[in-house]
């Protein structure tokens, strides 16, 4: 599965930036994770167990690690980058996607991007829908600034930087 047009488009920027480790938050199916890894990146992976349990736990890849989503708040891994693409969209409501974004904070160095990606419209009926305002109300009042944005077909991705401690 080819990995996110958003990953793919922004890596030299990455690497311009010299991002090293990335976190791939809601990784899924870890399209974007095999695509990082490709390109010689550290990357972790975060999902719900299942879904661990389902892609990356017997995957062979060479991954720096695995966290269950119940976890991330204690990891502090300090990355260089967190990927949270198409998973702001699947979340319950307010308080889950404002949770995932204080846990993408905690796990970022300072400094570090957050890239976050939403569809434009849910795939599926139960999909909320987040809007590029509703994205920048959650995201950066927690200490993100915004650096860039991608407003694709199907798909708005958004670049943070963490710049301010909660
Ligand atoms: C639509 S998929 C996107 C997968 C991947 N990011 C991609 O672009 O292919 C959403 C992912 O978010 C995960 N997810 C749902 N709730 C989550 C949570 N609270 N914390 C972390 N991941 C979650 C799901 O298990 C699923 O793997």
């Amino acid at each position: 599965m080819v990995a996110a047009a958003s990953v793919m488009r922004l890596t030299p920027l990455f690497k311009a930036r010299g991002i090293c480790t990335a976190l791939d938050y809601g990784a899924g199916t870890l399209r974007n994770s095999k695509y990082l890894l490709k390109k010689g990146f550290r990357v972790w992976v975060l999902d719900t167990e299942e879904k661990l349990e389902k892609y990356a736990r017997n995957s062979g890849l060479p991954l720096a690690g695995l966290v269950e989503a119940g976890e991330a708040r204690r990891c502090c891994l300090e990355v260089d980058l967190a990927l949270a693409n198409f998973v702001l969209n699947v979340l319950g409501g307010p308080k889950e996607r404002r949770a995932v974004v204080e846990n993408i904070y905690w796990n970022l160095r300072p400094g570090g991007l957050y890239l976050a990606e939403v569809a434009k419209k849910g795939r599926e009926p139960w999909e909320g829908i987040v809007h590029s305002r509703e994205l920048d109300e959650l995201i950066v009042p927690i200490g993100f600034l915004k650096l860039k944005v991608l407003d694709m077909t199907t798909s708005l991705a958004v670049l943070y930087e963490k710049v301010t401690k909660m």
